[in-house]
């Protein structure tokens, strides 16, 4: 805990004072786009059907210690840290066990942009079944929290109780909230904001849902029945939170990841593995749309959610035409599943501004900047891609775009679901990496 204090507050006195220039050896800048986004999905539906909930799924519940990034290295040890921050005012921080800010420091993220947006982060049950360990930095750093899993269908649908009264629940089927408990529990405690992820997605969707008897080998039922459970499930989660935590939901990704050419119809619709397009059809994500706006209270912004997005501009904004003119959708989330080889200062930065002109609000969802070796110099060269990214968010969210959030898809690289890529802020010892000085601004993280 007090190698992360001297760090942070080492990182708030080079903010403000301008310690240390460009480092050497500018690596992995090889240039061009990637698909990196595209190369990484998620598992589908099929096989996340079977997954455990109950404990926090994927990453976060096998997560811990099997990072392959290896220890320590290019992470900003406590000493380093706190040696540069000495360098201002002859003292290493407060070192107390208290994080809290003396004059002129900042404690983290959240702070440092409070003028901008909030500042989020993806946790997963683990994390809150082992919160000693995160409590202080999730503090510190962020405002608002999206569950990584528990608010998706298969955490929210309850099978059992389903297929139990199958009259009663044939176009309604029964939810429960047990999953996100922890997040809601730990959001209310500190005073933070939820975006709700996510209502309508082909992945980690369970195949019975759209079946005739809610059974995995059920045929599936008619456009007409599975419209009515679509309305029925919005209706019933967004209501759930609105009857019980009023005010905690502030964006709802209603729709995930709709449209991809590669694995669409000829319009970009994505049909792979998707069972609401075989149910409804292409309008499908038009009609979450429609639902969402009629059960969401005002203060719930509704959002488009998609990876790629900065690829595929014109598709989205072409396919979201309707709904946005009937006044349904609010904004876009840019998913942000990045890699140290993607152009963010111009190409992500003015899909961005395409978005915001448009007149949508944007929000990046599920930042992650992956790196092939995690070696210091490529963890050097993240760092700059974490500064440039919250440097260009700033900078379009000060010239008066809405940009309205930017969220973390973890905690640490060992928890993260690209733990193989070592993509987030902070190593698996929670030590913050470059990546973190440079979405603090530091001065000792070069500008691209
Ligand atoms: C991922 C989670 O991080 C994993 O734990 C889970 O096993 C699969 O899903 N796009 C999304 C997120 O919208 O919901 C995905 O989250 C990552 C890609």
């Amino acid at each position: 805990m007090r190698r992360w204090i001297l760090a942070v507050t080492a990182a708030a006195l080079l903010f403000s004072f301008g310690a240390c220039g460009r480092q050497e050896g500018k690596d992995s800048e090889s240039g061009g786009n990637t698909q990196m986004e595209e190369g990484n999905k998620p598992e589908d539906s099929l096989a996340s059907e079977d997954r455990d909930t109950e404990n926090g799924s994927g990453a976060g519940a096998e997560g811990a210690g099997t990072n392959g990034a290896s220890e320590g290295e290019g992470a900003v040890t406590g000493t380093e840290a706190g040696a540069a921050g000495a360098s201002k005012d002859g003292g290493e921080g407060s070192g107390d066990g208290s994080a809290s800010a003396e004059e002129g420091q900042v404690t983290g993220l959240a702070q440092l942009y409070e003028e901008n947006f909030p500042i989020g982060v993806a946790l997963p049950n683990y994390v809150f079944s082992h919160i000693e360990e995160y409590e202080q930095v999730i503090v510190d750093n962020f405002n608002s929290i999206t569950c990584e899993n528990e608010m998706k269908p298969d955490s929210l649908l309850d099978k059992k109780a389903s297929q139990a009264d199958l009259e009663n629940t044939y176009l309604r089927a029964a939810v429960h909230f047990d999953n996100c408990m922890p997040a809601v529990e730990f959001a209310l405690k500190h005073d933070m904001k939820i975006r709700f992820h996510t209502l309508v997605w082909h992945s980690q969707t369970p195949k019975w849902f759209f079946t005739e008897d809610y059974t995995d080998n059920g045929e599936l039922v008619d456009r007409e029945t599975m419209l009515t459970r679509m309305e029925n499930y919005i209706a019933d989660v967004l209501g759930y939170f609105q009857e019980n935590y009023p005010g905690l939901i502030y964006a709802v990704d209603v729709v995930n990841e709709a449209f991809d050419v590669g694995n669409g119809d000829e319009n970009g619709v994505r049909m792979k593995d998707n069972r609401w397009y075989d149910t409804v059809g292409d309008d499908y994500y038009y009609h979450a749309f429609v639902f969402a706006r009629r059960y969401a209270s005002e203060d719930m912004k509704l959002f488009y959610n998609d990876y790629g997005c900065m690829h595929k501009t014109k598709l989205i904004l072409d396919h979201l035409k309707q709904a946005k003119e009937e006044g349904l959708i609010d904004g876009i989330g840019m998913q942000s599943h990045l890699s140290v080889t993607d152009d963010i200062r111009f190409t992500f930065m003015l899909a961005a501004k395409e978005f915001c002109e448009e007149g949508y609000e944007v929000q990046a969802t599920e930042l992650d900047i992956g790196v092939k070796e995690s070696g210091k110099g490529s963890f050097r060269t993240q760092g700059s891609k974490y500064k440039s990214f919250f440097r260009g968010m700033q900078n379009l969210q000060e010239e008066g775009w809405p940009i309205t959030n930017v969220t973390v898809w973890g905690l640490n690289d060992a928890l993260s679901w690209r733990k193989d890529e070592s993509a987030l802020m902070f190593d698996e010892d929670m030590e913050p990496k470059p990546a973190y000085l440079g979405a603090m601004q530091d001065e000792s993280v070069w500008d691209e």
